[in-house]
């Protein structure tokens, strides 16, 4: 049952990401500088004043091609090839295996060394690319933290993208390939202290990878509602300062 419930929740996040992406509207509220993770980094032109915090490189996209194009394939191929949902994957969709000491349906066994599975081993560069998109949505974070006029504020939205920013380090961070790039291949640990010392850290964090990956995955979601709720007027954002 653990296995089909991860699954349905994965399904969940996949439909409803796809059909906001495809939106294209209600990603960005003006006032309080709130982007949505879904549309992070917006790189276009045709993205709403004021949402493009890294210029527009790629000029007007056509209607069809999502905003969030940069960031979603990265993001979306982090999640997919991670070891935590891979297991969900592997017993309730591929059926590859449906679970231990269990035929599978498959005629022969193959393991990640075909397509499509062969994209799993593509994790580490994926994590490489999901720690920039990180930084990115850390300093879209900070900038959530400023009122109508400029100065400094902060409202539920804030606190709402604050929470969502330590899920995903934290899920980004407790990666088994961030803990391999602190401290894998190493011979000597007492020779790279500093190495072990992230090392250390990171391994406490991968403990909980699973939490991380969960919690994650609904504080995005939660963050994306908000902000295309308060974007769209279905109610106005708390103000705590400003
Ligand atoms: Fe889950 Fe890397 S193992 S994100």
């Amino acid at each position: 049952m653990q296995p089909v419930g991860i699954a349905a929740i994965l399904l969940f996040f996949i439909v409803y990401s796809t059909i906001r992406i495809f939106m294209a509207k209600w990603y960005y509220v003006e006032d309080y500088h709130y982007l949505t993770p879904l549309y992070s980094p917006c790189m276009t032109d045709s993205c709403v004043p004021g949402s493009s915090h890294f210029g527009t490189p790629f000029g007007e996209f056509p209607y069809f091609l999502p905003l969030g194009i940069v960031a979603f394939p990265i993001v979306a191929g982090f999640r997919v090839t991670c070891y935590y949902y891979r297991k969900a994957g592997y017993r309730s969709l591929w059926a590859s295996p449906p679970a231990c000491a269990v035929t599978e349906p498959h005629r022969k066994y193959t393991g990640e060394t075909r397509l499509p599975l062969f994209v799993m081993n593509w994790h580490r560069y994926f994590f490489y690319l999901a720690f920039v998109i990180l930084l990115i949505n850390i300093y879209d974070a900070i900038l959530a933290f400023r009122g109508p006029d400029g100065a400094f504020g902060i409202g539920l939205g804030t606190l709402i993208i604050l929470v969502n920013i330590v899920a995903l380090a934290g899920y980004t961070l407790s990666c088994h390939a961030c803990r391999h790039v602190m401290g894998g291949r190493l011979k000597h640990f007492s020779r790279n202290p500093l190495r072990y010392r992230f090392w250390t850290l990171v391994s406490k964090l991968n403990v909980r990878h699973g939490t991380f990956a969960m919690v994650s995955l609904f504080t995005v979601l939660f963050t994306d509602f908000y902000i295309m709720a308060v974007s769209a007027g279905w109610f106005t954002d708390l103000r705590f300062i400003n």
